[in-house]
């Protein structure tokens, strides 16, 4: 299936997913189609455009709904006939308008252990809080804050001596293996969802 990345910031993650696609590592992915960003000057897009993938860049506008504005980004991605959109970095919530256009193919990196420290900065949030462990996880997109299924979680230890930034570094050096272990397992169809626990089947 088609893959499309929506992106805010630095784009690490989807450059992870570029990456992976390019050595034949994003099970299940045909194509990464485009880079979504609703930031004009966030790295990650002129990154994409290096990788030579479409980019796709619509700022909301300040007078516009929430709805109207994600109608102009769906309006603009419909075509690329996506079976997954990876949430890599997207520092907007989507309302129920776009998640009903692509219901159970949303997916996000959350960088903590869901459901602890939702919302933003969530390492520094861990950090403030003094935990020994956190990590990251890939969840299914639905209409809760951080809320949707987990798919796949991975532990980072606080050590004794990190600031808040190498912590934040721990956490994201994991989250790029493990976004394109979760895409891979969705794109794949390689899990299954009983009362919201995501169980994986084996793929090889
Ligand atoms: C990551 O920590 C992600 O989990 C969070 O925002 C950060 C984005 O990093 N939602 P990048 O843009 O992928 O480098």
């Amino acid at each position: 299936m088609k893959a499309g990345i929506f992106i805010s910031g630095t784009g690490t993650n989807m450059e992870a997913l570029v990456k992976a696609h390019r050595e034949g590592e994003l099970e299940g992915v045909s194509e990464i189609s485009f880079v979504f960003s609703n930031k004009r000057n966030a790295p990650g897009v002129e990154k994409a455009e290096a990788a030579g993938i479409k980019t796709i860049v619509i700022p909301k506008i300040k007078e516009e709904s929430v709805e109207d504005y994600e109608i102009r980004i769906f309006d603009a991605i419909k075509n690329y006939n996506t079976g997954i959109i990876v949430l890599a970095g997207f520092m907007r919530i989507l309302s129920p308008v776009f998640l009903r256009l692509y219901p159970g193919q949303i997916i996000n990196i959350h960088p903590s252990l869901l459901p602890a420290f939702k919302g933003v900065d969530a390492q520094k949030q861990a950090y403030d809080y003094g935990v020994k462990l956190s990590g990251c996880s890939v969840h299914f997109v639905d209409e809760s804050l951080d809320g949707g299924p987990v798919i796949l979680q991975k532990a980072v230890l606080r050590q004794d001596d990190d600031t808040l930034e190498s912590f934040r570094n721990s956490i994201l050096k994991e989250e790029h293996s493990l976004l394109v272990e979760a895409v891979s397992i969705v794109a794949t169809g390689a899990y299954e969802i009983q009362n919201r626990f995501v169980s994986i089947k084996r793929r090889k």
